[in-house]
């Protein structure tokens, strides 16, 4: 099955990564929006054209199935999206709400992206959230394992107060797990994780793994290696 996920940039690729780990059988192909991210800061207009163009693009490459791996599109947009296409479209967000009620998780707090908090996507399963708004450029500018990053994570994690589970509602926040693990306890809710346990895809064929990116440098072609562990290929395709 030809899998198309898609994001702002290189946070899609830990829904991917869970994806490839479960289901190694299929081809996917990447779309990440590096010329236009961030997109938790963008307006509802900018992610509506955003999210039809990175849609249209993956069908046009065949997909037969698209994975919205971002926590601010599938917060603001999924209810439309959904009906729009002729395809499936999955969400990251109903399969982590899913997750949470089917184990009631209960003191749970969510860090995520401004407009994802603004939607009010999660506040019927979280009881305190943070709009974080240093963590995607850190993690795009390859600065996790910096002074500046533990910062922001002990402040964000100051501002979120004590909570038993933290839902990484931005699908770039796994990539800071290990550092918010440093400073907390709580335990970290990954979306990917919900969405490839939940995901109705086959699993017969052979493993290829394209990756679009609209804008490319050698800081995301690093990134991109040290976060995916299969052999890939990855193109600039502006949109
Ligand atoms: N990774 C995306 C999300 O899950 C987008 C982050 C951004 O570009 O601001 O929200």
């Amino acid at each position: 099955m030809k899998v198309g996920v898609f994001d702002s940039g290189l946070g899609g690729l830990t829904v991917l990564k869970h994806l490839i780990s479960d289901y190694p059988n299929n081809e996917y192909i990447y779309f990440g929006d590096t010329f236009n991210l961030p997109y938790g800061t963008k307006s509802l207009d900018d992610l509506r054209n955003y999210a039809d163009k990175n849609i249209n693009f993956l069908i046009a490459e065949g997909a037969e199935i698209i994975v919205i791996a971002c926590g601010t599109v599938s917060s603001n947009l999924y209810e439309e999206l959904k009906d729009k296409f002729d395809i499936p479209i999955i969400d990251v967000l109903s399969p982590t709400i899913r997750y949470i009620k089917e184990n009631n998780l209960d003191n749970v707090g969510i860090f995520a992206t401004p407009m994802t908090i603004k939607s009010g996507a999660f506040d019927s399963v979280v009881s305190s959230f943070v709009s974080c708004l240093l963590f995607v450029p850190l993690i795009e500018d390859g600065k996790i394992n910096s002074n500046e990053c533990d910062e922001a994570v002990i402040g964000y994690l100051k501002e979120l107060g004590n909570c038993e589970y933290i839902i990484l509602g931005c699908t770039h926040y796994p990539l800071l797990s290990e550092v918010i693990s440093k400073y907390s306890d709580s335990k970290l809710i990954d979306m990917g994780k919900c969405v490839s346990k939940y995901i109705n895809i086959g699993n017969e064929g052979r493993l290829s793994v394209t990756l679009y990116f609209s804008l490319l440098s050698d800081k995301l072609l690093e990134n991109v290696s040290n976060i995916i562990d299969v052999s890939y290929e990855i193109k600039e395709k502006r949109l």
